[in-house]
């Protein structure tokens, strides 16, 4: 569900014209709407409740700060994965104490600026790590709260670049090894253990791998207690799947999964996390691109559009499917036509999608790409010098930008000359 439809043959964010907010700000931009990260927040809520639990929303999806200040005022958590995103996190007003530490390469400098500006908990994916991390902690004279990430080596069955569960990716510590690695923390003393962690993937579209993963945990904790080891909160990390593709293929819905996780950990008297992030933004996002010209190809159309693979790099690093609609409604029974959607960047991975059939579109014309709210303006790049597109909040029927897009002399001034050359 989003707020993205057609009023009076245009198509809005909630209340807003999608074209009212081109004429103000150009294109290509990103639009998000308030009432969809809402909704799917509360969704989530709604899935956990009866649970202790929170939702740490895993930011790397979309990070801009009145996004995540949106959902830290409805009460969510954060999952950061650097120390920028800390500091966005802090700087959007989440405390501490609402924010987990995941990611596998996390430096002596990030662990010391999560310690001393306060933590939940480091999702600790290595033994290296966690030596470092006690000694820092140590050395701050702090304690520093841990789960350890189990990889539980089950198929998440999803794209193999987005897929964390398996023993042959780098994430997490063997769960057959994780009671020797917990009894090594147990002993030192920079360390608190709180819980443990799994994440075994984005994009899941079956929750049959949530369920063996999350079987495993249960077990694991049990073991864990057996020696002695208080186990009081169990992240599950993120990964369920949004409707990207053609088939209409539904994914899983969160209600069902609250009800694995109530199956399988809800009895163990542990406060639950869970790290979603395309679920809450994904669907809750579009970007917006004009259409530049409609190229006659051999036996092919191209739509060359003025947003291009910098500004959305899922469909050239993912084969990702977003679904692509005219602003103007089309009327009704339009014949549909068939392009390969491509933007302006000098390279033939720079195309949206092929053969895809859509409403025909003219040049000047503008489409809205779905399902771009995560991982999109986060992964964006200014490759071809093209300046970042801005990023616009609707909420109702008013609108804000909430980045704005660079003039080519701000992007030009974060380049120096060396002193040498005058
Ligand atoms: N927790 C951890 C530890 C993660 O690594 C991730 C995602 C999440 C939570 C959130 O997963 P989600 O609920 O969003 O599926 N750029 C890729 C997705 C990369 C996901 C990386 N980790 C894409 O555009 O599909």
């Amino acid at each position: 569900m989003d707020h993205f439809n057609y009023q009076d043959g245009v198509l809005h964010a909630e209340d807003v014209s999608l074209a009212d907010i081109a004429a103000e700000v150009g294109t290509p931009f990103y639009v998000y709407s308030t009432a969809t990260l809402t909704r799917h927040y509360q969704v989530f809520e709604e899935a956990l409740s009866g649970m202790v639990h929170l939702i740490c929303y895993a930011m790397k999806a979309n990070s801009n700060l009145a996004v995540i200040k949106l959902l830290g005022d409805l009460g969510a958590g954060m999952d950061v994965v650097s120390g920028g995103e800390y500091m966005r996190a802090k700087a959007a007003g989440i405390p501490g104490e609402r924010i987990v530490f995941s990611g596998v390469g996390k430096t002596r400098d990030e662990m010391q600026l999560a310690l001393e500006g306060g933590i939940r908990q480091f999702n600790v994916e290595s033994e290296p790590e966690l030596y470092q991390l006690d000694k820092v902690a140590q050395a701050l004279g702090k304690v520093a709260p841990i789960t350890i990430r189990v990889n539980p080596d089950v198929d998440a069955k999803t794209h193999a670049k987005i897929a964390t569960g398996k023993s042959e990716n780098k994430f997490g510590i063997p769960i057959a090894r994780a009671v020797e690695v917990y009894r090594e923390a147990a002993a030192m003393p920079g360390i608190e253990i709180v819980g443990v962690d799994v994440h075994i993937g984005s994009q899941l579209t079956d929750l049959a791998p949530y369920e063996a993963a999350y079987k495993l945990v249960a077990d694991l904790v049990a073991q864990l207690r057996s020696e002695g080891i208080t186990i009081r909160r169990i992240d599950l990390g993120g990964g369920l799947g949004i409707p990207y593709v053609r088939d209409n293929q539904a994914p899983p819905l969160p209600r069902d999964y609250g009800e694995i996780v109530r199956r399988t950990v809800g009895d163990l008297g542990c406060e639950i996390e869970i790290e979603p992030g395309r679920l809450i933004a994904g669907n809750a996002g579009l970007l917006v691109a004009e259409t530049i010209y409609v190229k006659q190809g051999e036996g092919r159309q191209f739509l060359i559009l003025d947003a291009a693979m910098n500004d959305l790099i899922r469909p050239a690093m993912y084969d990702a499917w977003h679904d692509i609609v005219p602003v103007i409604e089309p009327a009704p029974g339009v014949e549909q036509t068939r392009y390969d959607v491509v933007g302006p960047v000098c390279e033939s991975g720079d195309t949206f999608a092929k053969e895809r059939v859509m409403p025909p579109v003219a040049a000047g014309e503008l489409v809205a790409f779905r399902s771009a709210g995560a991982y999109g303006a986060v992964m964006s790049s200014e490759y071809n010098s093209r300046p970042m597109i801005p990023e616009v909040l609707v909420n109702g029927d008013h609108f804000a930008v909430v980045r704005p897009r660079p003039t080519f002399d701000e992007m030009l001034g974060r380049d120096t000359l060396p002193y040498w050359m005058s």
